[in-house]
């Protein structure tokens, strides 16, 4: 049974989407191991709802990052599901091609430093893109740029605000993060 954490700083709707993948297939390949928050964040209490193990750190403090590669130790697989802090490359390195992010659009467009949030969907509507999505993505040392492991698409509407956007895009994000979770750890499963 693979052991996924799942790396968080809000809500958690995504890592909910995983909780609840996990608890209605027998036949799930992966168990949620811990959730671990970068700040204080609402999905913390929603991941002990679910009877698993929380850890909240600071990112301001001084020994985050030894703390977050202490608090992953003994993960197989990790996900950031709107984590909005960059992983140290230690643990990039350290569980290479073993990470997953996802995105609110198609990279590599509207992706990259800054592009977080509402501020992505700001930016789509700026381009006057006719679509838009979300990237379930494997995390390599950049920001928002390693190999895509599922994309799904949305159309913008004309009278679209960011936050109706968002909206629209949000259930596509809970589908294709348990996707791309599922499509990773077969593809290490047949190595
Ligand atoms: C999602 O839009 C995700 O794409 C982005 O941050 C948001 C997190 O939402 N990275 P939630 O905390 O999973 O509800």
């Amino acid at each position: 049974m693979h052991k996924v954490t799942i790396l968080i700083s809000g809500t958690g709707t995504n890592m909910k989407s995983i909780l609840d993948y996990e608890k209605s297939h027998e036949d799930c390949p992966f168990t949620v191991f811990k959730v671990i928050s970068d700040r204080e964040a609402k999905g913390l209490k929603t991941a002990s709802s679910y009877g698993v193990e929380t850890v909240e750190l600071d990112r301001k403090s001084a020994d985050f990052s030894e703390k977050l590669e202490k608090a992953i130790a003994g993960s197989d697989f990790l996900v950031l599901a709107g984590y909005l802090s960059i992983l140290p490359e230690k643990i990039t390195e350290m569980l290479r091609n073993r990470i997953i992010n996802i995105h609110p659009s198609l990279l590599p467009l509207h992706g990259g430093v800054g592009m977080y949030g509402l501020n992505v969907h700001k930016d789509v509507l700026k381009c006057k893109d006719k679509e838009s999505g979300c990237t379930c993505h494997i995390v390599d040392s950049g920001v928002d740029s390693g190999e895509i492991l599922i994309q799904k698409k949305v159309c913008v509407m004309p009278d679209d605000t960011p936050e109706s956007l968002r909206n629209r895009i949000l259930p596509f994000e809970h589908e294709a993060i348990v996707e791309g979770l599922l499509k990773l750890i077969k593809r290490w499963e047949e190595k």
